[in-house]
Order: structure tokens, then sequence, then C-alpha cells
């Protein structure tokens, strides 16, 4: 007999159809009601196992065992749901010594469960998480197709640092302890697998450019690895990111399709998501019980998600932002750990979160950053006071995470971009393909990378960054 999933049994009418389901014990009544999970939906099915059903096999139905239940799908007697199985036949997979297992029917910490990563998928929290993000990367998907994007993969080996940033893992097959050394007694990288040093990659961008300034419309969507020792909950070593590069677009196009994208998706998981938001705002209310009152949110999950769908972004560029941030009690009153001072300064998370969550309590895009402070690709304004040149860059800022998207429009300028290189010190001779976009058909176009990981944590409600990906790489850790 062919095995039905339990989320299209939930959708069935009870006609005392035979069904056969397969999944892993959530809980077993008075030796008689089991509620049965197997993923494909936060609900469980319940069974009710027959009078004279053997002992010996009823004493192996413990929770977390694999069990396939033949039986009459009914409408239920009980309370609380709409149909049950009237099992027949009860096939034990795989037992469970309870003893030992370290998921035990209670809660356990989500501290707890990042140690077991491998069983977290079957805890309700964390499967909630894991189906909301498959619905988000697919919805990433879906934005871009209706819109004629296309999708490109852009390499995770390579030999340039997109960013500038220097917070690269090496790629290499060379013998760490018996390297081959050059004349002056350096490691002889010309010897290494590529013929050069090679890195996993930051960034798509700039081979993203590339595909963008012929095919029109492109993003990327995959891992990116940066060896940042931050030990924060919004930072992964490894995380995914999505990264769109337009054709002839500008910095207000670029923030228009950022804004559309993210409200797209939201909106496209709270219309698929609803069971698996329910878990997660429910969790997210108990988590909040445990804060004092005056920093408990004012909204749940589902609000939340809702009032960034029904509003506009604030706007505002970083020198706008400044003056705000200068004034702001908490700098008067020297409650930043970094105070304003002065126009320059890269703004801390501290600043990005008061802007979003005092100051405009709504997701903030804030733009035209000190070119100083920014990478080597995007595109210097006009018109600026000397010493107070600023690029087309935006940044976009969302409640309880500050950024969750970097972009800009890119210094398309073949001149001006070789020398903002020479004075950031970016080896020309690597990026001559990059340049070469520039030298030949160069036009305006704009882009930005969404972090994957960081959107999926304001979806889900979760706070930290390494419970909603599967298997978190940060500062000490790269377990299973
Ligand atoms: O602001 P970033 O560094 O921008 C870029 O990499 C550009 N090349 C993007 C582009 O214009 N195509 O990173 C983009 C986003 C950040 O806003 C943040 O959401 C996320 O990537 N991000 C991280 N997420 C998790 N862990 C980290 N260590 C992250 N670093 C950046
Ligand atoms: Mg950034």
């Amino acid at each position: 007999m062919q095995r039905t999933k339990i989320s299209v049994l939930l959708r069935t009418e009870p006609t005392g159809t035979e069904v056969l389901v397969k999944g892993w014990v959530k809980a077993f009544r008075n030796n008689q009601f089991i509620a049965l999970n197997d993923g494909s939906t936060a609900n469980n099915i319940q069974i009710v196992v027959s009078e004279n059903t053997d002992p010996e096999l009823i004493k192996r139905i413990k929770f977390g065992a694999a069990i396939g239940v033949q039986g009459t799908l009914l409408e239920s007697q009980g309370k609380g749901q709409r149909v049950e199985i009237a099992a027949s036949n009860i096939t034990i997979y795989g037992d469970v010594n309870l003893e030992e297992y370290p998921l035990q029917p209670k809660k356990q910490s989500l501290e707890f469960l990042r140690e077991h990563a491998h069983l977290r998928f079957r805890t309700n929290t964390f499967a909630a998480v894991f189906r909301v993000r498959h619905a988000l990367a697919f919805a990433i998907h879906q934005f871009f197709n209706e819109r004629g994007f296309f999708y490109i993969h852009t390499p995770i080996i390579t030999a340039s640092d997109a960013e500038g940033a220097g917070e690269m893992f090496r790629v290499t097959t060379l013998d760490p302890k018996n390297p081959p050394l050059d004349e002056q007694g350096n490691v002889d990288y010309k010897q290494d697998f590529f013929g050069k040093t090679t890195n996993l990659t930051v960034s798509g961008q700039l081979e993203g450019e590339l595909a963008a300034t012929a095919l029109g419309d492109i993003y990327t969507f995959g891992p990116t690895f940066r060896a940042e020792n931050s030990n924060t909950t919004r930072h992964l070593a490894e995380f995914w990111m999505i990264e769109p590069e337009v054709a002839f677009a500008d910095l207000n196009d670029n923030m228009n399709l950022a804004e559309d994208m993210l409200r797209y998706v939201i909106t496209y998981a709270l219309e698929h998501c609803a069971d698996d938001l329910k878990i997660l705002e429910e969790r997210l209310l108990e988590e909040e019980k445990s804060k004092p009152q005056d920093q408990r949110s004012e909204m749940s999950l589902t609000e939340k998600l809702r009032f960034v769908t029904e509003n506009n972004f604030e706007r505002l560029t970083y020198t706008e932002a400044i003056d705000i941030l200068k004034n702001s009690n908490p700098n008067k009153k020297g409650k930043f750990q970094y105070p304003i001072e002065g126009w320059g300064v890269d703004l801390q998370s501290e600043h990005e979160r008061y802007l979003v969550e005092k100051h405009f309590k709504k997701p903030v895009i804030l733009t035209n950053y000190p070119a100083a402070i920014k990478a080597f690709y995007m595109r210097l304004d006009e018109g600026a006071e000397p010493g107070k040149e600023t690029v087309s860059a935006m940044d976009i800022l969302f409640p309880g995470i500050g950024e969750i998207v970097g972009g800009s429009q890119r210094e398309e300028r073949y001149d001006v971009l070789l020398q903002k290189m020479q004075a950031m010190h970016i080896p020309e001779a690597e990026l001559s393909w990059y340049l070469d976009t520039r030298r030949f058909g160069s036009c305006p176009h704009a882009g930005f990378g969404l972090g994957f990981e960081r959107l999926i944590l304001f979806v889900t409600g979760m706070t930290n960054i390494r419970d909603v990906i599967a298997f978190p790489r940060y500062p000490g850790s790269a377990e299973f």
C-alpha cells in the first residue's frame, strides 16, 4: 500500500478509506492514543490503537519511535482533531531507548539542542523553523522568477576578496607541515592546486556583476563564508546570501527592489506557514515572559510580520541618521557603548537598533554612507564636500536584528573605480576581469545582498542565528 503524508490526510474527508502513514511518535496516552508526526506538517495525526494489539508491541510504542500504521481514516470522536486513524496494523521501524535518548518528551533548552543539532529536527520548534526556511527560499526564487531574473551560480572557491575585508578562509592542498618555499622563504602558492592563493567566497557579487552586464537582471543564492571572529547572535562563519544585480538600475531602483522582495517573501510565509508560525509565535511569547516587562515586544510575531508587509520602510541618509543619533537621549546620557561624536564613524548595532526600534519603530533604509567605511565598488556620489565623500550605498535595518540587507549602486566609471582601488590597495591585476566590465560597454547598475539567516531570524522570531541553520558554523564549532 502507498504511504500518505499526514499533511494530506489532515485535509482529507474521513470517509472510512484504508490508509498507511509512517512517522515518529510524539506522544502515547493511556496505551491507546498515539500522536504521530511525519514532518510534513506541524500537526500530528491521532492513531487509535485497537484493544487486541499485542502487548509486547505496545511496550515499544515510545516517544521518538519510528512506526508505520495501517488503518481506517475516520471522523474523530475526540476533541482537538477532525480525523483520526483506527489502526489495524502497526509496524515498528526504529525503537527508542528513552533512558539514552537525549531528547525527552519534556522541553529542552535551545542551547542544549544546539549541542545535539542532528536531533533538533525532531523538535516542534526546529521542524517549524526549517519548514519556514524552505518556504522563504522557495518564495525568493519565485519572486525573482516572476520578475524575469536569472539565477546564476557563482563560484565557492575564488581568488578575490569581494568585500576587501580580508575575512577569508584559505583553500589549499599544500602540506601545512612542509609547504614549498620560494626564494625569499615564503610559502610558494604557485605550487598550490590552483597555482595561486584561493579562498572560500565572501560574496558572489563581483561575478554577479559580470552576468548582469549581459543578462540584465540576475541573482545568486548560495553559501558564503566569513572568518570574522564575531561570537554574536547575528553572525555565522558560513551563511547563505541572496544577491540580485540589475543593469541600468540606480540606488532608488535598488531600494524599491529590496523592499518589494522583503514584503513579497514575508507575505508568502504568512500565507503558507500559518501552522508553523503559530508554534513559533507561542515559543516567542513564552521566551518574552522571562524578560522584564519593559523589554517585552509590544507586538506578537505575526503582528510584527504583518506590520512590515503593510508599512513603507523609512528612508534617510547616513548624515541624517547621525544627526538623530547625536541628539538622541541615549547618546546624551552616555548610554551608547560607542558614543556618536561626529560624522564619519561606522554605525554599531546599538545605533541601528535605536533608529529602528526606538526612533522610527519600523524598518529603516540608510543611504549614502561615507565612502571611507564602505567597500571599493560602491558608486561615489557627485558633489560632495572634500573630506565628506559619500557613496550610493544602502543598508536595510530590521527590528531585533539590525542590518539585514547591504547593497549599493556600483561604480561604473572606469577611472573612478581604478582610482578608488588604488587608494584602497586593492590589486588591480587580480581584478582585471572585473575591471573589464567597465572598459567594454559599462553601464549603471546596482544590487544588494540579503543575509538569508537574518531574514529567517526575523520571520521565525528566533533569537540566535545559530538556531535557524541546520548545522551552524561559528568560531570554535564545526560539529556534524
Ligand atoms: O553587507 P554585506 O557584507 O554585503 C555584501 O557582501 C555585498 N557584496 C552584497 C551585495 O551588494 N551584493 O553582506 C550582506 C548581508 C548583510 O546585510 C547581512 O544580512 C548578511 O549578508 N551577513 C551575514 N549574515 C550572517 N553572518 C555573517 N557573518 C554575515 N555577514 C553578513
Ligand atoms: Mg554590510
